[in-house]
């Protein structure tokens, strides 16, 4: 047996004894008011010490390739084909509030079906299925075994939670999930816009006579837009104080200009850190319109008083140049998750727009997005390279490397000048106008 081998058995009896442990032994005194409590208080936009994120990652590499290395190749290959259905089993908790169902107390399938409307033996297999994936749990003091309860995943999908993934799943599986089925499609022509000429949504905007492209799509269902605008809050779940912290010319900012703020979350959080930093935050006129009455739903009195004394909104497109706000000598431009938006035909459209706006004020702009390399074989987050392709199917975009930008900056009066990697899956990258 080698080394390898040897240290993932040890590592997997050592899990199998923690398991037991923590069902069945001393710790299992379970007190559901206090382990819901618990689910609540975490901050998980806040990322570990550097020297954490990168050794939890080499071992975790590491437990993969020894778990691997027992799995036959078909049988992995299996667990992907299936994949699918784990998303399906998100977007059902999701969109029947099951995880708000268990809140109360413990429930059995019976109770949870009875509340939610389903059928009582079906909701008990769905419910087991997902305590498969981690998402939900047996109380481990009911001697019956037939109480289920919120673990921590299922509990980021009640509606109350700080750092609720409701809207993302929603959002995932609402709009972009049926333009993956075209990915072979997608694959043929980068001009094969598959989210505008072959998804359900391009069906139903067409029965409307509606443009099919994401913009028209979105302009004439706010209640999917609302749902969209929920999942970029939902980011904010995931180690964005590191997107903040991370990153040079922000910590050094004096204005900071955040262009496609969508809800100012983003821009609320660079206020909130940094006490002398003012900030405008920009986003089309029906995204801007509803801002400040989700300020006040969504943020804590700290933030909402950030917000009423630092912080100003201002609508408009980075598609129109007269509308672009006034830059300022030494602002620094944050643009987090927009470009992958768009095709670069666009991007170099946006960034020529804001070039001629800032006209000679020395700038610093910052784009933020899914830091994929030139080498994906030295990717150690296969999120990034499977979101570029969500962005390929949902809206013909893209996600850039390095050398991508480059040559994009230098077609819209820009240079790229630097790199700053983030203790999350998000790069920023830097230019300032030539
Ligand atoms: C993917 S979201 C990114 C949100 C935010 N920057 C973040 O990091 O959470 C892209 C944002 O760009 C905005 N957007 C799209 N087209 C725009 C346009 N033509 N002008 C200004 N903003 C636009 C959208 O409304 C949306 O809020």
């Amino acid at each position: 047996m080698g080394a390898l081998t040897s240290f993932g058995v040890a590592t997997g009896l050592f899990s199998v004894m923690v398991g037991w442990l923590l069902t069945y032994g001393p710790a299992a005194q379970y007190d559901h008011a206090a382990a819901e409590a618990s689910y609540m208080v975490d901050d998980y936009s806040s990322p570990p010490i550097w020297p954490v994120v990168m050794g939890v990652g080499q071992i975790q590499a590491g437990l993969n390739s020894v778990s691997k290395s027992f799995t036959p190749p078909p049988t992995q290959v299996m667990d992907m084909a299936i994949g699918f259905a784990t998303s399906q089993l998100l977007f059902t908790v999701a969109k029947l509030k099951i995880a708000d169902v268990l809140v109360e107390r413990p429930k059995t399938a019976d109770e949870i079906a009875r509340e939610i409307g389903t059928d009582q033996e079906r909701t008990r297999r769905v419910l087991n299925a997902c305590i498969a994936k981690g998402i939900f749990d047996i109380a481990p003091n009911e001697p019956t075994r037939s109480f289920y309860v919120n673990s921590k995943l299922s509990a980021v999908l009640r509606t109350d939670h700080p750092h609720s993934m409701r809207e993302m799943i929603l959002h995932q599986m609402g709009d972009a999930y049926d333009s993956w089925s075209f990915l072979h499609e997608a694959i043929k022509s980068k001009d094969e816009v598959v989210f505008a000429t072959r998804s359900r949504i391009a069906e139903e905007q067409n029965a409307k006579g509606l443009d099919t492209d994401l913009s028209s799509f979105y302009g004439a269902n706010p209640e999917r837009e609302a749902i969209f605008q929920g999942a970029m809050t939902a980011m904010d779940s995931m180690a964005a104080q590191a997107t903040v912290n991370d990153c040079e010319p922000i910590q050094q900012a004096k204005r900071v200009v955040d262009m496609g703020c969508a809800q100012g979350d983003f821009l609320l959080r660079m206020l909130s850190t940094y006490p002398e930093l003012t900030g405008v935050g920009f986003d089309l006129p029906r995204v801007i319109s509803t801002v400040e009455g989700n300020l006040s739903k969504l943020l804590p009195e700290a933030s909402q008083k950030v917000a009423a004394e630092r912080a100003s909104f201002q609508q408009g497109s980075f598609f129109n140049v007269d509308e672009l706000p006034a830059f300022e000598e030494d602002d620094v431009i944050t643009m987090r998750y927009v470009f992958h938006e768009w095709s670069e035909a666009d991007v170099v459209k946006i960034l020529s727009n804001l070039r001629k706006a800032v006209g000679d004020k020395q700038v610093t702009l910052l784009v933020g997005e899914s830091a994929i390399g030139d080498d994906p074989s030295a990717e150690v987050m296969p999120i990034r390279p499977i979101m570029d392709v969500n962005m390929m199917v949902f809206s013909n975009g893209s996600d850039r490397s390095p050398s991508q930008w480059k040559g994009i900056f230098k077609q819209a009066g820009w240079k790229l000048t630097k790199g700053y990697a983030t203790r999350s899956s998000l790069g920023w990258t830097e230019a300032t106008p030539v």
